[in-house]
């Protein structure tokens, strides 16, 4: 299978075999850092630049790191201390930097769909790091592809989703790529945090935890974004986490073997105890260091999709 794509915007647009072999890129890139000298030489002579208008962490450096174990050259944009604060567009911005020969942005922003519409004005490729609510491709990917390293597979397996559903590009992604590999999807939220006709994406819907955690073979906790709780609606944090949090005694009703995933960053106390967070279930940490071969693999394929089209 060839990859021919220039960017990778989200997993909506992808099929299932484009997603596979993202995965097995990724299987074969994650050798690399287990080396003494952490490097292959596939993106020697590109440059990839990090346009970051949100605040990040883990995707930001973890883009870098990517990029470096490629042997990429990596330029990171400082929005707060660019011209955009001067009123640049992100188009222009974009083209600016095309302009200076680099060879991939990656993205983040605050507004659904700029990384489909800085594409669509650039012939350099464009990775989605997060764009609003809409899709955060390479956490999605992360999050699969450590399922499927700790348990062999996605067709089949038992995933709930809980948190705010409604204004997570993480659920989104993660419901496009795991319903496409086979996965039975479920998400759980207060009623208020699940979008209408979620259920139209070929998944389940449920407001009560204990149900949703029952035969779940993982549940991925979203982060509760109480920065976008701009008519002061959502549940309290105290609240949450009694009616929705997840805690070593919900999991007593739950598979003893239930692998427990987070995107961060984790409001401890609030989406769950830190017992669970760092207890032998989670692979909060693993998804982090899977997210170095996934980006890779990522940024190699998008580069090689650049001479097809
Ligand atoms: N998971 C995630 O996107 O984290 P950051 O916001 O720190 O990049």
């Amino acid at each position: 299978m060839l990859w021919t794509h220039k960017d990778l915007l989200g997993l909506e647009d992808l099929n299932k075999d484009e997603i596979e072999l993202i995965l097995s890129t990724a299987e074969s890139f994650k050798e690399v850092s287990t080396r003494e000298i952490k490097k292959v030489p596939a993106l020697r002579g590109k440059t990839v630049v990090n346009l970051f208008y949100e605040p990040s962490t883990r995707t930001r450096v973890s883009f870098e790191v990517a990029a470096k174990r490629l042997s990429a050259d990596v330029i990171n944009v400082a929005v707060e201390t660019s011209s955009v604060k001067k009123g640049e567009t992100l188009i222009d911005t974009g083209r600016n930097i095309q302009a200076l020969k680099a060879d991939i942005i990656v993205l983040r922003h605050n507004r659904s769909g700029s990384a489909v519409l800085l594409s669509r004005h650039l012939d350099i490729s464009v990775v989605n790091a997060g764009d609003g609510w809409h899709e955060h491709p390479t956490q999605a990917l992360l999050d699969i592809f450590t399922l499927k390293e700790k348990l062999g597979r996605i067709a089949g397996l038992n995933v709930t989703i809980v948190g705010d559903i409604a204004h997570s590009r993480v659920a989104r992604s993660n419901i496009w790529g795991l319903t496409k590999l086979g996965a039975k999807v479920i998400v759980c939220a207060p009623k208020m945090l699940i979008p209408p006709d979620i259920e139209q994406m070929g998944i389940s819907v449920s407001y009560n935890i204990d149900d949703a955690l029952k035969n779940a073979d993982c549940v991925n906790v979203l982060r509760m974004q109480f920065e976008r709780d701009e008519e002061n609606a959502f549940p309290k944090q105290l609240e949450y986490f009694k009616n929705f949090g997840i805690t070593k005694e919900r999991l007593r009703n739950a598979k003893k073997d239930i692998i427990i995933m987070h995107p961060g960053p984790l409001n401890r106390g609030v989406e769950m105890s830190s017992d669970v967070a760092d207890g032998e279930n989670s692979v909060i940490l693993e998804q982090v260091t899977n997210g170095i071969a996934v980006r890779m693999a990522v940024l190699f394929l998008v580069s090689q999709g650049q001479m097809k089209t």
